[in-house]
């Protein structure tokens, strides 16, 4: 029993489960128990109900008894990052307030070009502190599984040194992450050749290195007029599928043609999607893709939020992500995003943290986490109230007071 942990009581456990991946919920179909125990064993959830219940069933278990208000969340999942990367672009959002658009400042050889020759310039090292930093920060904030995207290489070498920082970095910061290959984020302006040139010299000389040096099994595409189009992306989505990687996709976030592309390629997600319209939100519904906001894009760049009511409201699945990066979305907090994409699109709270836990987690293909229930991994996010309506009403004010990963107590505000 010794090596069993019962925490508790938590004011209310708010539980995730048993909820349907696609579609709108609304917050009387929460599962939530209150006065509630979680019972840890080897870095999983053994079991979860009443916290006096538990300890009469596992006498003998160590007891991590909490005084006071506790509300306890599955670690929250960030679906969509770009948190490995040199420089900053406070310049980029200086024009872009003064007038000049996202790609007027990329076709003049600022934007994502910019953050290029910074990460390509930083050593690997370096880029392993920036993202562990950048991760342990969101961590304290309750994320607790962060997807980190590299995209900042542009060529088979720095793509790679990129990825080798995001799975070094994972091994020594305090949260998963879950690496993808962005390496189709735009044509490198040293590159001398096609658009079609630049995807081929990637699969053939990338994807094999990706997959013998298991570095991630996921890529990504940026569909837009200033990256690739529709056309060009699919000789390189099939490429990867014959991989077996899994595909997800920027898409729809100044133009349409992205998420059409995601649907037919059967990616596992859709990403941005701020001018979707009608057409893609029913084909996305249809479908196994899931879409993803980014209400943090939209805050960077002041533009619309994606559709995410009609969306759910179709029958999509809708998971929300911070998109961190420099350039578009630099403020990086998913509660405050999430909770804010809540307010302006009207999703009930369920519908925000179904989109920060177990939908986030499908669309990342994780089956062990973003809901509380027995052989999941306790990834807890523990806040300082006793009503879990008060964290989201708090829009990201409101802190974890403890955040655990894989059963153990990795954040604690009490002794930082
Ligand atoms: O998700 N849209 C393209 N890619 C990133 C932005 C990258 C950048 O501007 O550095 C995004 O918003
Ligand atoms: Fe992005």
């Amino acid at each position: 029993m010794k090596s069993y942990t019962l925490i508790g009581p938590f004011s209310q456990a708010v539980t995730m489960a048993n909820l349907p991946l696609k579609g709108a919920l609304s917050d009387s179909e929460l599962q939530i128990i209150t006065e509630a125990g979680i019972l840890i064993h080897n870095e999983k959830i053994e079991a979860i109900g009443k916290f006096s219940d538990l300890q009469q069933q596992y006498n003998g278990a160590n007891v991590m008894e909490l005084k006071g208000k506790h509300v306890c969340l599955p670690g929250l999942i960030d679906a969509h990052t770009h948190i490995c990367y040199g420089g900053t672009r406070a310049e980029d959002y200086a024009m872009r307030n003064s007038g000049k658009t996202y790609l007027e400042i990329a076709q003049a050889g600022g934007g994502i070009w910019d953050t290029v020759e910074h990460t390509r310039k930083a050593s690997k090292e370096d880029l392993v502190k920036n993202t562990i930093k950048r991760a342990n920060r969101h961590f304290k904030n309750g994320v607790t599984t962060i997807e980190v995207k590299s995209g900042y290489g542009l060529s088979v070498k720095e793509e790679l040194k990129m990825l080798y920082a995001i799975n070094d970095a994972n091994k020594t910061c305090l949260s998963d992450l879950i690496p993808t290959c962005l390496a189709a984020h735009t044509k490198p302006n040293d590159f001398d050749g096609s658009n079609e040139e630049y995807l081929n010299e990637i699969y053939a000389n990338l994807f094999p290195k990706l997959k013998e040096e298991k570095l991630t099994n996921r890529i990504d595409a940026f569909i837009e007029k200033s990256a690739f189009s529709p056309e060009q992306i699919q000789p390189y989505f099939k490429e990867a599928k014959k991989i077996g990687f899994d595909i997800t996709v920027h898409a729809d976030q100044f133009s349409t043609g992205g998420s059409m592309v995601a649907i037919h390629n059967n990616a596992i997600s859709a990403d941005h999607l701020e001018v979707s319209t009608q057409t893609e939100i029913e084909s996305l519904a249809k479908s196994n893709t899931i879409a993803i906001a980014l209400p943090g894009a939209s805050l960077g760049l002041g533009c619309n939020f994606t559709p995410a009511r009609k969306i759910l409201d179709a029958g999509g699945a809708l998971a929300i992500a911070s998109d961190h990066n420099p350039g578009s979305a630099p403020m990086g907090d998913l509660l405050t995003q999430a909770s804010i994409l809540g307010a302006f699109e009207k999703l009930s709270n369920v519908e925000v943290l179904a989109g920060i836990t177990y939908r986030a987690a499908t669309a990342l293909n994780l089956k062990d986490r973003g809901v509380l229930a027995k052989g999941m991994l306790a990834d807890l996010s523990v806040f300082h109230t006793n009503n879990y309506n008060e964290i989201l009403y708090n829009q990201g004010n409101l802190k974890p007071c403890m955040v655990w990963k894989n059963g153990k107590l990795a954040f604690d505000k009490h002794k930082s």
